[in-house]
């Protein structure tokens, strides 16, 4: 049953005995809308990987809104690309499940993120919203993301074409200055 409304989300890291609830808040996304553009739904071994590997790193941090005992949503930072000079950038996604929409777990969501990604030292964090997502828009401006670019038709998905919104949340980066000897020329 879904929280009263009045309730509190508590905004907390996620452990395993969550991944039922993520896997089903994300699926349902995956089959009935385009902010994820996944066709199929992931299995539990899909997702205890994706957590593992999460788990690995203190800058890929996933947390949950608690509402009463049942997980309301999440947000978690990924890798932005692979290659090693992308370090200091991550991506985030939020998802909160429609029952709780328009209660502020999003944002309680987002800032907890956001207050992460400063402490582990990131430069950047970018969300990939896809272009008709207003409420996703609205929510990352309200921490101070700006949209830095849009491409037009790189998605299609349930019969049409779909546009991908870039934004960008600039970050002081690591404290006590870069490594760059783990860059070598
Ligand atoms: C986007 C999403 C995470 C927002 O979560 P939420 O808990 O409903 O958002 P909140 O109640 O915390 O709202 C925070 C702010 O987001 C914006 N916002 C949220 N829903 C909105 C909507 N439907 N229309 C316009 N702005 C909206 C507003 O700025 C809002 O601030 P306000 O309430 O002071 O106006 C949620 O709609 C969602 O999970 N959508 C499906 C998955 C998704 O699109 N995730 C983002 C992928 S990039």
């Amino acid at each position: 049953m879904a929280g009263d409304a009045s309730e509190q989300a508590n905004v907390r890291r996620a452990i395993e005995a969550d991944l039922e609830a993520i896997n089903r808040i994300y699926n349902d996304e995956v089959l009935t809308n385009v902010a994820s553009w996944d066709f199929e739904a992931w299995n539990m071994a899909q997702r205890r990987q994706w957590f593992a590997e999460h788990q690995r790193d203190e800058t890929t941090p996933v947390f949950v809104a608690d509402v009463g005992g049942e997980v309301a949503g999440m947000s978690y930072l990924s890798s932005y690309r692979p290659r090693p000079g992308y370090r200091y950038t991550r991506e985030n996604t939020v998802y909160v499940d429609p029952r709780f929409h328009r209660r502020g777990i999003g944002a309680q969501l987002l800032g907890v993120l956001v207050e992460e990604a400063g402490r582990v030292g990131l430069r950047s964090v970018i969300a990939v919203i896809e272009g008709s997502n207003d409420a996703s828009v609205a929510l990352h401006e309200r921490f101070g993301y700006e949209q830095v670019g849009l491409l037009h038709d790189v998605g299609h998905k349930f019969g049409g074409w779909l546009d991908s919104v870039y934004m960008e949340l600039r970050l002081p980066g690591p404290e006590g200055g870069l490594d760059p000897a783990a860059e070598r020329d």
